[in-house]
């Protein structure tokens, strides 16, 4: 095995990612996109007229999500993403901007190749999971 399998093996993804900072870089960077790119118009349209919820929540779940500390927990207990998502119109379309957009700011935020790959595979299946209509 080599030194990077085993270092990466021994880690959570959070820490992997570099911890809460860079957690933070990468929604950042996610809702940033979602706000500039045309690419993402419909994504963007499915949200409310702010980002800064889905900011700061998305952020606190990702953390643990990640296999870091529980925030997102600890204030609103179990996720239960797919119904919290009920209230939005989602669906092939909104999906794939979702994962394009996590994509382009996990790359835009320098997540470890190997990393970014693993995750827009779990990404994927996540939204997926999410789509309802
Ligand atoms: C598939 C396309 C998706 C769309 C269109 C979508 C859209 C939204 C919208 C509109 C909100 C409400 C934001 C607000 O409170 O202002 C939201 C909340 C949230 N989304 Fe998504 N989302 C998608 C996928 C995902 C995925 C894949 C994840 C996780 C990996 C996720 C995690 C969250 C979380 C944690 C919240 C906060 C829930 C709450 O406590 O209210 N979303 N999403």
């Amino acid at each position: 095995m080599s030194e990077q399998t085993q270092n990466t093996a021994s880690h959570t993804p959070y820490e992997w990612i570099g911890g809460e900072p860079r957690v933070q870089a990468l929604v950042d960077r996610f809702y940033d996109l979602m706000d500039l790119e045309p690419g993402y118009a419909e994504l963007r349209a499915a949200h409310g007229s702010t980002l800064a919820d889905a900011r700061q929540k998305l952020f606190w779940f990702l953390c643990g999500w990640l296999g870091g500390p529980d925030y997102y927990q600890e204030r609103f207990g179990h996720p239960r993403l797919r119904m919290r998502h009920m209230p939005f119109s989602i669906g092939i379309l909104e999906r794939d901007q979702w994962v394009a957009c996590m994509d382009q700011a996990m790359g835009e935020t320098g997540v470890p190749e190997d990393l970014r790959v693993r995750l827009k595979a779990s990404f994927m299946n996540t939204a997926d999971w999410m789509r309802n209509r």
